[in-house]
């Protein structure tokens, strides 16, 4: 059976425009439902165009729970040869971003040869994320002023130089207190630690490490575009109580247990894309001129590591959407057509 070619690349691109469109509609109208179920019904009709027997690893959640890109479903068209794949989705990380017309919010996947992607069993992890300059040298186990020492030392930087990304929540507080105390700058987030991790690894992006606890399924999705980039994802599981520590070790689950970019990516051949629906530090936001909407996306591909930037110009005259749920495509605007 062949595995992932490059040639799936650009389909994979189109699967993230479409979701970034349909979410786009719904930027600043308060409804992060809204804006999660158009981008999952996009990306999950365009999925179906591929050529590949895909089953989604990392989606929406479990069947009962999610109508569409639920983890076991099958997409593509599961055409006779045509490669497994293993496929990781987020149609939107940063809902709320949108929602509120906030920046940073991106339409996230990767694809993959098929039982390459680990199964992470809690909803948060713990996580460490570098560029490939700190790729190796870090560890998530020492303390947050040591590997602030040790980055700023292999930077060749003062610490008070170093910026490190954290999400904006009330369990950061310590860690924040630290980094604050240690002297490096703190860029706080309110959502989108994909972007986040990865923006580490960006030359342009002028940050140098992500710390936190965020979504393991986002864990799976920064790991494989660090793949690319030669950057580095440590992760630890982190349950939310105690409650949740003793199941996972009756399960036979370490939770000391570090779990690092190759863990988490079992293959060296995974793309990943994402396309931005707000403007961030890694991605333009899908803009409206007249009847054409600009998109911005990032492709990469771990094995050769190319990494491109397209920028599409979508014709909404002729523009269709194909929506999973409707059976039919329909124009971005909304009307629908055969
Ligand atoms: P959603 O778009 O699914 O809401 O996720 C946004 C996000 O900020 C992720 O990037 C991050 O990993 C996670 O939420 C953090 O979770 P929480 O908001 O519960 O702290």
């Amino acid at each position: 059976m062949p595995g992932l070619s490059k040639e799936i690349t650009l389909e994979l691109v189109r699967v993230t425009e479409a979701a970034a469109l349909m979410s786009s509609r719904y930027l600043g109208r308060g409804n992060k439902e809204m804006v999660d179920k158009m981008a999952s019904d996009a990306m999950r009709g365009m999925l179906d165009y591929i050529d590949m027997q895909g089953v989604v690893v990392i989606g929406e959640g479990e069947k009962d729970k999610a109508p569409m890109l639920y983890i076991g479903e099958q997409v593509g068209n599961w055409e006779e040869n045509t490669p497994e794949l293993d496929i990781a989705v987020d149609p939107v990380d940063g809902t709320r971003l949108v929602a509120y017309g906030l920046p940073n919010a991106i339409s996230v996947m990767a694809a993959t040869d098929r039982g390459a992607i680990e199964y992470l069993p809690t909803f948060y992890s713990y996580k460490l994320a570098v560029g490939p300059e700190l790729a190796g040298k870090l560890d998530i186990n020492a303390s947050i002023r040591e590997n602030l020492r040790v980055a700023a030392a292999i930077l060749n930087i003062d610490i008070s130089e170093l910026t490190v990304v954290i999400l904006n929540r009330d369990r950061h507080r310590e860690i924040i207190e630290e980094v604050r105390k240690v002297g490096a700058r703190i860029k706080l987030i309110s959502d989108g630690d994909i972007a986040a991790a990865i923006a580490t690894a960006l030359p342009e992006s002028y940050v140098d490490i992500y710390i936190g606890i965020g979504g393991s399924p986002e864990a799976i999705l920064a790991a494989a575009a660090l793949k690319s980039l030669g950057g580095e994802i440590q992760i630890k599981l982190w349950p939310i109580d105690e409650k949740e520590k003793n199941e996972l070790t009756e399960k036979g689950y370490d939770i000391d247990k570090v779990y690092k970019t190759d863990d988490l990516i079992k293959s060296d051949n995974v793309i990943f894309a994402a396309t931005g629906v707000t403007d961030g530090d890694l991605l333009r936001g899908v803009k409206y001129s007249k009847n054409i909407a600009i998109t911005e996306s990032i492709v990469m591909r771990s094995k050769t590591k190319t990494l491109r930037k397209i920028i599409s110009h979508h014709n909404l005259k002729y523009k269709t959407i194909p929506l999973k749920s409707e059976g039919e495509v329909r124009f971005i605007n909304g009307k629908k057509t055969k």
